[in-house]
């Protein structure tokens, strides 16, 4: 394509207005802000405040006919986004949308396949995977370092949350206006990295505890106990409630272990492997002591404009996507499989009854109490949380 590429946003609330306030100063190279839409009049006012000569919709599938975009950045609420994305990769369009990739995986289907007839770019907002690392620690799962995968854990509650932030939109925390809860707001990103890392568990048993910590229908309080393929286990802790809360990712192979908490990724590599060592050593309990290897990235990566530069590149240049949309998919299974095994008492093999899937989480969102007021946020430049500029 010539020229620069030609974004709209569709969703200028909380993370919204961060991605409108980073492209429209001009800070992603090869990519301008050409056009916003919202349903709220109080958040296109900001926008005109801020850019008054950037076109406002109040429609999103006017906006995407309008013929001033080349692409679309998704950030209303996860709901609505494989609905908006399917009609913009229809309309030409390249598509960026939010985590999750939508609140089911037959509506992921969907989209990856309108995706892949549409022959665009699609990507995901996986901030995290810009994280050194997290991309540290992949690369030392994935090639092996620490041999074969025995078990993993993540303790992930540092995402807390008060009644206020659940109050402070009418579509939070309700099945009908968000589908879910911590799985499917805050746990994504984790749930993202941890198959990113570890690969797919193909079995899940979990306890999904509604409204545990907050006046909420959705839950805040999740344990995941998955299995692997190869036999390795897992466990997924996640919640709303804790303060303070843990995040700390430990995994732990045939030839050693890696841990990464408060900023520091800490390796142990055996020289010979545990299986090896059980076979053959002559002690009962020999004390053996690993080679350990510390890193601590100076910074947490580009995170969201990392994501949002790719993005550009791919469809400028061809870069290779850091998040393909497609793998959205991924996450999204193991959450709905999560709240799977929480309905039925049972364990779940994933790939699982997406038709079972739905017909539970129709019955909650039917049943679900619309919910009234609250307004969006509009963020700052500076995330305390990703210790990033927007
Ligand atoms: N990657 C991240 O770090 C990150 C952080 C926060 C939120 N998110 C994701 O971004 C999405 C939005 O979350 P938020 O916290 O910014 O929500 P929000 O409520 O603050 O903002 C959503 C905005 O979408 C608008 N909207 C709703 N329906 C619309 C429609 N049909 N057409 C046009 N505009 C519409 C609302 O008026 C609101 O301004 C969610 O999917 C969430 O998971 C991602």
């Amino acid at each position: 394509m010539s020229g620069a590429l030609r974004l709209g946003i569709v969703g200028i609330g909380g993370i919204g207005s961060a991605h409108f306030n980073c492209v429209g100063s001009g800070k992603i190279n090869g990519m301008t802000l050409a056009a916003v839409c919202d349903i709220k009049p109080e958040r296109l006012d900001y926008c005109k405040g801020v850019y008054p000569d950037v076109p406002r919709f109040d429609d999103v599938d006017k906006m995407i006919s309008s013929g001033l975009i080349d692409a679309l950045l998704i950030a209303v609420p996860h709901p609505l986004h494989a609905k908006i994305a399917i009609k913009a990769l229809s309309a030409g369009l390249h598509v960026l949308t939010e985590k999750t990739e939508d609140i089911t995986v037959s509506a992921a289907k969907r989209l990856n396949e309108a995706a892949e007839a549409s022959g665009r770019v699609f990507g995901i907002m996986f901030n995290q995977r810009t994280n050194p690392i997290y991309r540290r620690c992949r690369e030392i799962v994935r090639s092996g370092e620490i041999g074969e995968l025995k078990r993993s854990v993540w303790i992930i509650t540092n995402w807390y949350r008060t009644q206020y932030y659940y109050d402070s939109g009418e579509w939070r925390a309700t099945w009908s206006g968000e589908g879910g809860g911590v799985l499917l707001n805050q746990a994504p990103h984790n749930l993202d990295l941890w198959q990113w890392i570890c690969g797919m568990p193909s079995e899940i048993t979990a306890f999904c505890d509604v409204g545990k910590w907050h006046d909420i229908e959705v839950e805040d309080d999740v344990t995941i106990f998955a299995r692997y393929p190869g036999g390795a286990t897992g466990t997924f802790i996640t919640s709303t409630g804790e303060l303070p809360g843990t995040n700390r990712l430990e995994i732990t192979g045939s030839r050693g272990s890696v841990v990464v908490e408060q900023g520091r990724l800490i390796e142990k590599l055996l020289k010979t492997d545990e299986p090896t060592i059980r076979r053959e050593s002559k002690e009962s309990w020999p004390s053996v002591a690993p080679e350990i290897k510390v890193y601590a990235p100076k910074d947490s990566g580009a995170a969201h404009a990392g994501i949002l530069q790719n993005f550009a590149n791919a469809i400028l240049y061809g870069e290779e996507l850091l998040a393909p949309g497609a793998e959205g998919i991924n996450e999204l299974s193991i959450s709905n499989a999560a709240y799977l095994s929480s309905w039925t008492g049972k364990s779940v093999k994933i790939p699982f009854d997406c038709g079972e899937f739905d017909r539970l989480l129709e019955s909650r969102r039917s049943a679900s109490a619309p919910k009234e007021g609250g307004s969006p946020q509009t963020h700052g430049d500076y995330s305390e949380r990703w210790q990033v500029r927007f």
